[in-house]
């Protein structure tokens, strides 16, 4: 499984006990934490804001990925580089200038990602290539954790796959394709081999009995 990458998601984890959650799916294996972060406004939920990933930063040497489901984008993108986040994405609709946007982030230190809803085209890649660290292909329409996968996802996902193989035939530089939403041992592998390498789950984890074992349910089946 060289070059995959797991990114359980905290919005399914026991918010009351955060840190040790944190803790305990890092030991499980796992190097990459993926933040929920959700404004009741661009999206129907509210979540999590800068303060709780500056309360899990020092918790973890893990990879703090923070998925930016807000409109607007550029004001909170300081805020959770200061947070400690690692990686931020957002979503191209959200922003009014997403190629500003993508460099405020680089600017800030941080790596930087466009997500893409099940209906958002992909010519939102277009001109934008150089200044993307990560592609998140969403395959449930973002707001809440348990949903879903929607199958149109696996085509995009191959697509998106193809557009980061010719850009690094190209440039000699790696993009990496995350996929967000419905993720279960049942169907990690097939996401793989559409082209995946980067894989969040949240309820697959954190809703079953032990994170250990849910972690372990995930990722065993990449093993397979
Ligand atoms: C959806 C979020 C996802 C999602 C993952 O809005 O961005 O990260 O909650 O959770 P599961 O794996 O439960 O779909
Ligand atoms: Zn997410």
């Amino acid at each position: 499984e060289a070059g995959y990458l797991f990114a359980p998601s905290i919005l399914s984890a026991d918010f009351a006990r955060l840190g040790d959650e944190v803790e305990r799916v890092v030991e499980a294996g796992c190097e990459v934490i993926h933040v929920d972060v959700m404004d009741n406004h661009y999206v129907p939920n509210l979540t999590i804001g800068p303060l709780v990933c500056a309360a899990i930063r020092p918790r973890t040497r893990a990879v703090i990925d923070v998925h930016l489901m807000v409109r607007p984008v550029d004001a909170l993108v300081p805020l959770f580089a200061k947070a400690g986040a690692d990686i931020i994405s957002f979503h191209p609709e959200a922003s009014e200038h997403p190629d500003r946007t993508l460099a405020l982030i680089r600017e800030q230190g941080c790596r930087a990602g466009l997500a893409l809803n099940p209906a958002t085209p992909l010519t939102h890649l277009d001109h934008v290539m150089d200044r993307l660290d990560l592609i998140v292909v969403m395959s449930v329409n973002p707001g809440f954790g348990g949903q879903s996968f929607i199958p149109s996802a696996f085509e995009k996902i191959a697509e998106v796959r193809r557009r980061i193989d010719c850009y690094r035939k190209r440039t000699g530089r790696d993009i990496r394709l995350e996929v967000d939403g419905g993720i279960k041992p049942d169907n990690i592998r097939a996401v793989a081999d559409a082209g995946a390498d980067i894989f969040v789950a949240g309820s697959a984890i954190f809703c079953s009995p032990d994170v250990d074992g849910g972690y372990r349910g995930v990722v065993g089946r990449m093993r397979a």
